[in-house]
């Protein structure tokens, strides 16, 4: 059969709402797929003790595709590292391999409102932020210790080797060469050892590329000129912790967190796709949730993991409609509940 098996991963907090409105979606278009949940973060800890319980990896090994909600529950933030829920998406991105993390940012027609920039720099914002998922100072050693002057201390080990960076730097130059042709790779190199690392891989792997044009910007700098003229950027390559930060804050450049969706892609293009946000306890449970970005997830799934592209594209003029009718959730600056908003896609396809 060539039916595809997605694994759904709700997780906690506002992810089982915004993954539902995702499911929805999809079971709506019958395409030949099937799907299995599991659980995932706080709500597996829950359950059965550990935040990525055994049987919920073996299901995203065994899935073609994973939609993914989001972890987090201010509930378990004092527990050991190992068992908060937090460690279940980092454990998945590891054990997965998935090192490439696409957060495409883009404005929707309408949304310039929405965006706390003024309208004309908004609505030239079309973006994506190349994001490495596999190392950093996110998987270096990290510890805890009493100094000799009995101070308590914190370290985490920042570190890249050539080899991870020169594969996400092959990305990002595949990325900009189908877009527009210019990557700006984001580091810290007048501090970091690694960012001057990574700077040098990627000026080397520049030579295989000499279609795309490449820039290099210090990622304060990036962070600035991202709400002063952020339709200058076409594709951006970064490090894990960069990455992480700057795509919340393209995020509201195009009108929310609630907006932007995510691929995490191995070398074989088998993914992991979730939303950038996380599981937003201060709205849980209330309905207010913006399940957009779940929603255009599920459309970069099938785009990137099923070759599926027309169904695709077609979710994605679905949630364009949608807004479009002014149907908006409170983040966007409207009333509409998050199963009103996955009812509007729905009408819209
Ligand atoms: P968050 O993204 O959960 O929320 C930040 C703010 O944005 C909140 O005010 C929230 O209400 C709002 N928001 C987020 N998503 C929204 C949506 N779809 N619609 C409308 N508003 C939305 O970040 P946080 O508050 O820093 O973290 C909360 C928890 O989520 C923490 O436990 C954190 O570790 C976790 N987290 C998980 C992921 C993930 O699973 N990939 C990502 C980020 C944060
Ligand atoms: C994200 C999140 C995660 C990250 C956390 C929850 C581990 O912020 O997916 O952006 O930092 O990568
Ligand atoms: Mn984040």
């Amino acid at each position: 059969t060539d039916t595809k098996l997605i694994a759904i991963l709700p997780g906690d907090g506002i992810g089982p709402e915004v993954t539902a409105e995702a499911r929805r979606v999809l079971e709506a278009m019958a395409l030949p797929l099937s799907f299995e949940e599991a659980p995932v973060g706080g709500a597996a800890y829950r359950a059965s003790g550990h935040p990525l319980p055994d049987e919920t990896l073996a299901l995203a090994k065994r899935a073609d595709a994973i939609l993914f909600g989001a972890v987090g529950d201010p509930a378990f933030d004092g527990l050991e590292r190992s068992l908060r829920p937090e460690q279940a998406i980092l454990g998945l991105r590891k054990h997965l391999a998935t090192f490439a993390n696409l957060r495409p940012a883009r404005i929707f027609a309408g949304l310039e409102d929405a965006s706390t920039l003024k309208p004309e720099v908004a609505r030239a914002i079309d973006l994506v932020i190349v994001r490495e998922l596999n190392g950093d100072v996110y998987f270096g050693e990290k510890g805890r210790r009493t100094t000799d002057a009995g101070l308590r201390e914190g370290h985490d080990l920042m570190r890249y080797d050539e080899s991870e960076v020169r594969r996400i730097a092959h990305i990002g130059f595949q990325t900009a060469a189908k877009r527009r042709g210019k990557l700006c790779s984001v580091d810290k190199a007048n501090v970091l050892e690694t960012s001057q690392l990574w700077r040098d891989v990627v000026i080397e792997v520049a030579a295989e590329y000499p279609q795309v044009e490449l820039t290099h910007m210090y990622v304060d700098n990036a962070a600035m000129q991202l709400v002063r003229n952020p339709g200058a950027f076409d594709t951006i390559v970064t490090g894990n912790l960069f990455g992480d930060i700057l795509s919340d804050q393209a995020s509201m450049c195009v009108g929310s967190i609630g907006m932007l969706p995510s691929a995490s892609l191995d070398a074989d293009a088998k993914g992991l796709y979730e939303p950038i946000h996380g599981s937003a306890p201060d709205i849980a449970g209330q309905g207010k949730a913006n399940p957009c970005a779940a929603i255009l997830s599920a459309a970069m799934m099938l785009r990137h993991s099923l070759a599926m592209s027309d169904p695709a594209d077609r979710i994605e003029a679905a949630v364009a409609a949608a807004l479009a009718t002014g149907v908006r959730t409170p983040d966007l600056g409207g009333t509409a509940s998050t199963r009103a908003m996955g009812d509007a896609v729905l009408a819209a396809l």
